[in-house]
């Protein structure tokens, strides 16, 4: 059936039709089908006095929101008319069997290159709620990128709200997007945003010349309730939201229902998405709703803070008072994300799946920053001189591609490995030059001592660490536990771990160094929250359980854009389980070659 239906949007080719007639047309099939066209350019866009250079879908920023119902077929067509190499990230989107859709540069495709496109055939199917894509082409996703809803085919676990409103928080970069890359690469760490954004608007907070940026206005009407679809698609800040005379009754996150708890207060990290309902319950007039970057107190190094506002307006109001201000929690109170995480509980739901008694794997995956010397020397000056330059680790190794991965993809290295050389030793691609995620760091430490906070001699002995093309293999359907330890080597920043292809149990978080005895015991395996990005708290742990059943190279990183690009991340090799139900399908057709 979904052959069919890839075949029947293929042959339409270039022919964009309005996805109301198609809706219309497929009614009597389970799903419709969906279509979109993303047109990827630069255009100029003007804020704070500036003019910048930007990379967006359609002209817009934030780009469109694709918005289908459980089980559509989706497929949508990215013609990349930008300078730029493109992909495009289905951002927590399971993509079971269908890894060759994720979106991933040298991991799973090959760049769209300039002129070029590609149609990413989607399936959504046994997920609901909101996620989003973004490019997956280092920093551009900061402009490339919008909200991807998924709504249910028959009835919500909750009263159906009145309206639906995505809200993405994002940044506004003065500096040239491809130009921050490249100062990532160079080993300058420094850049930051000029401000924050909410649906694309700075808000009046900011201003060039006097003149106030536009701010995003939500009018609401007294007594209805709302759907606030929160995605934070910001390269750097976790965020906490908040809106004056209201509270949040969170209902989903990362397109998984959670048990409806309260709050003032929505604490969203990098990659995540909340669902939050809003009941316009207060006295007529109008609200700020702000977002505050969070970051580590000092002796953290500090960047401005960032903090941007829209408002809340009540249809009914006449009078012209002023906005009310919501109480803002201090942005280095990392209790606020620590206890908003923790309050989240999987609601019952028929889509549920068990979560497994116990696992077959367990690692244990220190992440901290550490140091390689420049040029490929093996021994050179640290903390901070600059003949090293710094990276992040998981267990003491950065990541890096591995060469031949740019000619051709680990996944389809992994592919025809398995499907064409049964037995012989053809080339593997960049297969042969993998090296294996160790199960724990290989010298443990107090990985969460203070004193090894500010740069300096303390830390300098944790320094050394090294490049390669990081990854680790999974039989079909294993059980894997990962326990991230954070560490306070150089910074005490969170890390949200984004794994592509799965959602993963959230088991249980701490503060300080796990310690199995202790902790594990206290893992919930009633009702953890399924999450595709689990925040791993600042001087602290989090524990994640997944089932590996999903065949194909993913991608699992942080989702700080600055901690990705030096290298806090690694591949997931998942093979083949022994039905074609469960195994990897080839590659698309039309699939780009890297070579044109
Ligand atoms: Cu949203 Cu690999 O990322
Ligand atoms: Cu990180």
């Amino acid at each position: 059936m979904r052959n069919k239906i890839q075949a029947h949007l293929r042959s339409m080719a270039a022919s964009i039709l309005c996805a109301a007639a198609l809706v219309a047309m497929a009614a009597v099939a389970a799903g419709a089908v969906v279509e979109h066209t993303f047109v990827v350019s630069e255009v100029k866009m003007a804020h704070l006095c500036s003019e910048t250079l930007v990379t967006v879908a359609n002209g817009q920023l934030p780009g469109p929101a694709v918005e289908v119902t459980e089980g559509d077929a989706v497929a949508v067509h990215v013609v990349n008319k930008s300078p730029h190499n493109i992909t495009i990230h289905w951002h927590g989107l399971k993509q079971r069997l269908n890894c060759w859709a994720d979106g991933v540069p040298s991991v799973t495709q090959c760049p769209i290159r300039p002129g070029r496109s590609f149609t990413y055939h989607l399936n959504v199917s046994g997920q609901e709620g909101t996620l989003w894509w973004h490019a997956h082409v280092s920093c551009l996703r900061a402009s490339l990128h919008g909200a991807l809803v998924i709504r249910p085919r028959h009835a919500y676990p909750f009263p159906k709200p009145d309206k639906e409103i995505p809200i993405v928080i994002g940044e506004w970069w003065n500096l040239n997007l491809a130009q921050l890359a490249k100062n990532m690469e160079d080993g300058y760490y420094d850049d930051s945003s000029n401000a924050t954004t909410i649906n694309g608007k700075l808000g009046d907070l900011y201003n060039c010349s006097g003149v106030v940026e536009d701010g995003l206005v939500l009018d609401v009407e007294p007594g209805k309730t709302y759907l606030l679809r929160l995605v934070n698609a910001a390269l750097y800040s976790e965020y906490y939201v908040k809106i004056a005379g209201h509270r949040f009754t969170v209902v989903g996150a990362d397109a998984n229902y959670v048990r409806p708890f309260t709050t003032d207060v929505v604490a969203i990290g990098p990659g995540e998405t909340v669902d939050a309902l809003v009941v316009a319950d207060a006295a007529p007039g109008r609200y700020y709703m702000v977002a505050v970057g969070g970051q580590a107190p000092k002796p953290d190094i500090q960047i401005p803070e960032t903090r941007s506002r829209a408002t809340v307006r009540y249809t009914s109001s006449g009078g012209e008072a002023p906005p009310v201000e919501p109480e803002m929690p201090d942005q280095h109170d990392y209790m606020v994300s620590f206890n908003f995480h923790g309050n989240m509980r999987s609601l019952r739901h028929p889509r549920l799946p068990p979560v497994p008694a116990r696992p077959d794997e367990s690692l244990f995956v220190a992440l901290r920053m550490g140091s390689i010397c420049r040029r490929g020397r093996s021994s050179c000056k640290r903390s901070g001189s600059k003949e090293s330059v710094i990276v992040e680790t998981m267990n003491n190794v950065s990541f890096q591609l591995p060469a031949a991965s740019a000619a051709t993809p680990l996944l389809e290295a992994h592919y025809h490995h398995h499907h064409r050389n049964n037995g012989t030793t053809a080339t593997a691609g960049g297969l042969d030059q993998l090296y294996t995620l160790p199960d724990r760091p290989a010298r443990p430490f107090n990985f969460t001592d203070r004193a090894l906070i500010p740069w300096g001699p303390n830390e300098a002995w944790l320094e050394p660490t090294e490049k390669a093309a990081v990854a680790r293999r999974f039989r079909h359907g294993a059980v894997v536990d990962i326990v991230f330890q954070n560490s306070a080597v150089m910074d005490t920043d969170n890390h949200p771990m984004h794994l592509h292809g799965h959602d993963m149990f959230a088991l249980a978080q701490g503060h300080d160094n796990f310690d199995a005895g202790r902790d594990a015991a206290k893992y919930n395996l009633v009702d953890p929250p399924l999450k595709n990005t689990v925040l791993v708290p600042r001087l602290g742990w989090a524990a994640v359980r997944f089932v590996a059943d999903n065949p194909g190279v993913w991608y699992m990183h942080c989702h700080y854009e600055l901690h990705v690009s030096i290298g806090m991340a690694a591949v997931f090799i998942i093979e083949d389980g022994p039905t074609v139900d469960s195994a990897l399908p080839p590659p698309p057709v039309d699939f780009p070659k890297c070579d044109q």
